[in-house]
């Protein structure tokens, strides 16, 4: 139990907004790490989670001399891509969270994403904030490193200022015209109805310490029911992949609730429930990414808020999105498996295949589905083979189904060769429009 009697868990907060509005970049500020600069094509391409402990945000917002009485163990914040072929990461992430940070750009204002962002957030009823990034961009700003955003304004001249308050005009309107209420954050006296605006500089820091208070004291002030640590588990998939050396694995966030090395889990799978073992629980150092290979630690047991890499047995087929079960003593493991398929439904939508068509393989499910959507698009139009995602054993008839789809995954040498005896052509790229654009060129010039 925490000062204050409460027992909390650790905030969720997603992070959403249009493709290059500087999410990533704002949480290397955060982190003092690079991930934005080893992204193929710069772009955030999965979902990720990063846990920030409350000691390093008491160190980080300290000069606002807030005395931020942290109740909360810390915070975990959940990276989502802005890139439109995305949207189900982005619903993903927000349906996950306790509240969210809406990124803008300041020089662009509200972008397709942002807005499709905001509509995400507000059919749930989440509580957000938005960072209006990239100030040092404002012609003739002078640097502050990580300064809270008033005394960065103070030491601008008069043209900054000016452009600042002309954007800043401009984008309440925007958001205005999207039917909410905005103001900069410091003159905000109606929170709750009116949306904060912090001003922030992913690159030098300015309005960082500002941001992370507004969540943490936000959070605290308006959600302690929510917050309340409870023993029940409740655990969502985050993404499916591959990691060299553990086989398929599962991304979760542990909402609530405690996991256990040699947990008997039950996993929503495309065949039917998955029962396993866990047999390993990792997740990365604090202030470091989930979805970046690194080294992970350890650990016998686990307690909510987290981001976690789950290693078991036969999880080749978990489908991201639905909740992971713990499986009790007292648990019925048959009524546990027909509620985790439960979810199956709600996501079939999503993956739903025809009998001929083309094959395609990713590294991550959030890819695929992002395949699977873009594939289905009228310009394109291409079913998808049933083997999809594990691969082919014959060419088809058709040239356009003759091909394979490969994102961000490795294609050996013997694979190609093969492909090429049998006629089978491979699309390759690591950047998920770039496999777009060769595969539509392709479809374009066979239809010719
Ligand atoms: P996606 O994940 O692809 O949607 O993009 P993102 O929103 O995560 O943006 P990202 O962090 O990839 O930043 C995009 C580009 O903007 C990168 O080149 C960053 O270096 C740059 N950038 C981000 N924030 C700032 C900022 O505050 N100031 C300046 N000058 N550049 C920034
Ligand atoms: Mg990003
Ligand atoms: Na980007």
């Amino acid at each position: 139990i925490k000062e204050g009697g409460e027992n909390l868990r650790s905030i969720i907060c997603c992070i959403m907004g249009h493709v290059d509005s500087g999410k990533t970049k704002l949480l290397d500020c955060i982190r003092g790490t690079n991930v934005q600069e080893g992204e193929a094509g710069g772009i955030t391409q999965q979902i990720g989670a990063t846990y920030f402990p409350a000691k390093n945000i008491r160190e980080r917002t300290r000069e606002l001399k807030a005395d931020a009485k942290l109740k909360v163990p810390g915070l975990l914040v959940i990276d989502t891509p802005g890139h439109e072929s995305f949207t189900n990461l982005r619903s993903r992430g927000s349906s996950l969270c306790d509240l969210a940070i809406l990124v803008v750009d300041i020089k662009h204002g509200l972008e397709p994403q942002t807005i499709e962002s905001l509509n995400l957030l507000r059919m749930r009823n989440t509580e957000f904030i938005i960072a209006l990034n990239k100030v040092d961009r404002l012609y003739g700003w002078k640097t502050c490193k990580n300064a809270p955003i008033v005394k960065a304004m103070k030491q601008q001249n008069k043209d900054v200022t000016n452009e600042f308050n002309i954007r800043l005009t401009d984008i309440i309107t925007q958001f205005k015209e999207q039917g909410l209420n905005t103001e900069i954050y410091y003159k905000n006296k109606e929170m709750g109805e009116t949306f904060s605006i912090v001003p922030t500089s992913a690159k030098s820091g300015e309005g960082v310490p500002d941001l992370l208070l507004w969540l943490v004291q936000w959070a605290q002030k308006t959600m302690v029911e929510k917050l309340t640590y409870v023993d029940e588990v409740q655990c969502t998939v985050l993404e499916v992949k591959v990691i060299e050396g553990h086989g398929t694995t599962i991304d979760v966030v542990l909402v609530n609730g405690e996991l256990h090395e040699g947990d008997q889990i039950v996993v929503c799978g495309l065949q039917g429930p998955i029962v396993t073992t866990i047999r390993a629980l990792l997740t990365p150092h604090p202030m470091k990414e989930l979805r970046v290979k690194g080294t992970y630690l350890h650990h016998k047991e686990i307690k909510a808020a987290q981001g976690i890499k789950i290693t078991a047995q036969g999880l080749e087929h978990a489908i991201a999105g639905t909740s992971l079960h713990v499986v009790g003593p007292d648990d019925d493991i048959e009524a546990m498996k027909e509620s985790a398929m439960e979810d199956m439904e709600s996501v079939l939508s999503r993956i739903d295949k025809s009998g001929e068509g083309v094959y395609v393989q990713t590294s991550t499910l959030g890819s695929l589905e992002a395949l699977l959507e873009f594939l289905k698009t009228p310009a394109v139009n291409i079913p998808v083979s049933e083997g999809y995602n594990e691969g082919w054993s014959d060419a088809r008839e058709e040239k356009e189904y003759a091909t394979i789809l490969a994102f961000d995954v490795k294609v050996t040498t013997e694979a190609r060769e093969l492909a090429d005896e049998m006629g089978v052509k491979i699309f390759c790229a690591d950047i998920i429009y770039q496999l777009f654009n060769q595969f539509q060129v392709y479809i374009e010039n066979i239809k010719e």
